[in-house]
């Protein structure tokens, strides 16, 4: 894992798009993954920046979304499909025919949605850069503490951690899902460069449990730590239980010095 710490969550946005460019405008039909929740939205306010001042086209770009909620048409203003089209897709040059949530609609069989996502994310050349936010309780995707680490996309059951967290989401008398559809674990550790932004004093113990824990169900995103590429991009509040800040501050120095020296080598 390479865990870069910043002073702030503006700055984990800043360097989270510039990972992003990079893969974009290097290879000819990039595939992200992309992730809903509050920590990448200022990430795509950054790439629509960047669109916006000329800088970042996403017209070869095909996504793939980590999750969608069931029970919720891609019109309601709750779904994760109304999510990026309001923070991403509306407002960059991406083909929309191009971007795929793992839906599932009404009288739809979940088990065949999730084998279908699978198929079309192999059809893509799998996923170059998965953008990956954390639960305070360690769900990757909606990849639930327990889930297996070998899932793939499946239907899930949120945890009452999961929903009373996201209930600021919804209105008094909203519909809140209790049910998605979601990429698994084994799906995610598939991309070739996964990328988790942290932000906030919340997400410190996730964090630590993700980072230095044990390998465990009980924490999804410690399955990240069998993955070759993960870039852990986190903010003051969100390192603050790491007890090894020191030696990341400056393993990422060394790091950005080899970068200077032979230039960036991202393998995607
Ligand atoms: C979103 C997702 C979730 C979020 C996580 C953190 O597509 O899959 O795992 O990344 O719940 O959400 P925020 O960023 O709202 O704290």
């Amino acid at each position: 894992m390479q865990v870069i710490i910043f002073d702030d969550a503006q700055q984990v946005a800043e360097n989270a798009a510039e990972w992003v460019a990079e893969l974009v405008n290097k290879k000819s039909a990039p595939v992200l993954g992309l992730a809903t929740g509050s920590t990448p939205i200022s990430l795509y306010q950054q790439l629509v920046n960047k669109h916006q001042l000329g800088q970042l086209s996403f017209k070869n770009t095909t996504s793939f979304n980590l999750d969608e909620y069931l029970g919720i048409a891609a019109d309601n203003a709750q779904s994760y499909r109304h999510f990026m089209n309001e923070n991403l897709f509306d407002h960059v040059d991406i083909d929309k025919t191009k971007t795929f949530l793992p839906t599932c609609n009404q009288g739809e069989n979940p088990r065949e949605q999730g084998l279908a996502y699978e198929e079309k994310i192999k059809q893509a050349n799998g996923v170059d850069l998965q953008i990956l936010g954390i639960g305070a309780n360690g769900h990757i995707g909606f990849n639930e503490p327990t889930s297996s680490l070998a899932s793939r996309t499946r239907i899930k059951t949120l945890t009452q951690q999961t929903l009373t967290d996201n209930s600021r989401l919804f209105d008094e008398h909203e519909f809140q899902p209790t049910l998605a559809m979601t990429m698994g674990i084994a799906t995610i550790l598939d991309a070739r460069y996964v990328l988790l932004m942290a932000t906030g004093a919340n997400k410190a113990q996730a964090v630590k449990d993700m980072v230095a824990g044990p390998l465990s169900a009980m924490c999804p995103a410690s399955a990240l730590q069998m993955h070759e590429n993960a870039i852990i991009l986190l903010d003051k509040a969100a390192a603050s239980e790491l007890e090894d800040q020191d030696y990341y501050q400056w393993a990422n120095n060394q790091n950005i010095k080899i970068n200077q020296e032979f230039g960036l080598y991202h393998n995607y």
